[in-house]
C-alpha cells in the first residue's frame, strides 16, 4: 500500500512560468515548451517527496529532465536521488529519426539498437535524481512499497498498453495527493484514454492548466475501485451513449484549441466501434468545424486503417 504523504498545497497548478529556463528546452525529445514547463512548475513547487515520479514513455528524456530539473529546485524536498524512474524499451524505432533531427545526439541509431546510453547522456548532472528502467510495459509493473506521487505517461499507445498501465501503476497512487499525467489526451489516436478516464470519472479531478499540446493532467481524489483498476478494456465494452457521454467530458475539461483531438478520437473510437454511419456524420461535421484534424494525412490514415479493418472483418 501507499505509505505515507504529506498534504498536498491546495493551489492547483495554474501558473506557467513564462521565462523558459533555457536548459529544459534543450533536451532531446518530444515534448513541446509548455509541457517542460509544466513538470518543471510541478516538480519544484508541488511535489512534496512522499511519493515517486514516475515517467512511463521517456524515451531521450524530455519529459524526465524537466521533471529532474524541477526536483533539483525543489526546497521542501531533501531526499533527492532516484526519485524519478524513467521507463522505456529503449530501443530505436524508425518514427523516432524525425524528432531527434532537431537535437544533438551523440551518434545514430539504427532500428532495435538500444538508445539508453543516449537517454542517460541527455540527463547531464541530473541523472543523480533518476532510476533508468529498461523494459517493456507490456510486462512489467509498479514493484515498489511506495506511493507514486506523479504518474506520467506518455506510453498508453495502444488498449494493451492500456490494460497492462492501469493495473501495474494506478494502484500505487495515493488520493487527494498523486497527479495522472496523460501526454496522449489531446490526440486523436489514443481513444481509449478518453474511454477509461470517463469511467473513472469520479475518482479524479480535471486539474485547470493552460494548453500544452497534447497534454491533460488530473488530481487523484479517492481510492479507485479494484474493479476499475483491473478490468480488461475493450471497445466492446463501451456502448454508444457511453462513448457519446465521455468524449462529450474530455470535450469539457479541455481547452478548445484541443477539441479537434477530442473529435477525431470520437470518430475513431466509433469506427472501431463499428458505428461507420456515426463516425461519417461526425467527419462531415469535422470537415467544416475542424479542418486541421480532417486534413491531417495522419489523422486520414488512421481511420482509413479502422475503415478497411471493418471491410475485412465483414
Ligand atoms: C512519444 S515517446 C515519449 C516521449 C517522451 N516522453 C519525451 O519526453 O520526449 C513514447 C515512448 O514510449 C516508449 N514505448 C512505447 N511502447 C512501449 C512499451 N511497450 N514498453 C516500453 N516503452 C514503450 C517508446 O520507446 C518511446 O520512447
Amino acid at each position: 500500500m501507499p505509505g505515507n504523504i504529506r498534504s498536498p498545497p491546495v493551489t492547483l497548478i495554474k501558473t506557467m512560468n513564462e521565462s523558459k529556463p533555457k536548459e529544459i528546452g534543450e533536451v532531446a525529445g518530444c515534448l513541446v515548451d509548455k509541457e517542460r514547463e509544466f513538470l518543471l512548475d510541478y516538480a519544484s513547487r508541488l511535489y512534496t517527496g512522499g511519493g515517486e515520479i514516475v515517467d512511463l514513455g521517456c524515451f531521450l528524456g524530455s519529459s524526465t529532465y524537466a521533471l529532474a530539473a524541477g526536483l533539483d529546485d525543489n526546497s521542501q524536498v531533501t531526499d533527492k536521488d532516484k526519485r524519478i524512474h524513467a521507463y522505456d524499451r529503449f530501443e530505436w524505432n524508425p518514427w523516432m529519426d524525425r524528432p531527434a533531427e532537431r537535437y544533438t545526439l551523440a551518434r545514430t541509431y539504427q532500428e532495435n539498437e538500444c538508445f539508453a546510453d543516449e537517454f542517460e547522456r541527455q540527463m547531464g548532472d541530473k541523472i543523480r535524481f533518476i532510476k533508468t528502467v529498461k523494459g517493456d510495459l507490456t510486462k512489467l509493473t509498479w514493484q515498489s512499497e511506495k506511493a507514486i506521487e506523479y504518474l506520467f505517461i506518455d506510453s498508453m499507445k495502444d488498449w494493451q498498453l492500456c490494460n497492462c498501465i492501469i493495473p501495474g501503476y494506478y494502484p500505487a497512487m495515493t488520493p487527494g495527493v498523486s497527479y495522472l499525467h496523460h501526454q496522449d489526451f489531446v490526440f486523436f489516436h489514443t481513444y481509449w484514454i478518453h474511454l477509461t478516464m470517463y469511467r473513472m470519472r469520479d475518482y479524479f479531478e480535471s486539474v485547470d492548466h493552460n494548453f500544452m499540446g497534447p497534454s491533460k493532467v488530473f488530481r487523484y481524489l479517492k481510492q479507485l475501485p479494484n474493479e476499475l483498476m483491473n478490468a480488461r478494456y475493450s471497445i466492446d465494452q463501451f456502448s454508444v451513449d457511453e462513448i457519446n457521454a465521455a468524449f462529450e467530458y474530455s470535450i469539457d475539461v479541455v481547452r478548445p484549441r484541443g477539441h479537434s483531438q477530442i473529435v477525431g478520437a470520437k470518430i475513431l473510437a466509433l469506427l472501431e466501434k463499428q458505428e461507420a454511419e456515426l463516425a461519417n456524420e461526425l467527419l462531415e461535421r469535422a470537415a467544416t468545424t475542424h479542418p486541421d484534424l480532417t486534413e491531417n494525412p495522419v489523422f486520414q490514415k488512421s481511420v482509413s486503417n479502422l475503415q478497411n479493418k471493418k471491410r475485412q472483418v465483414a
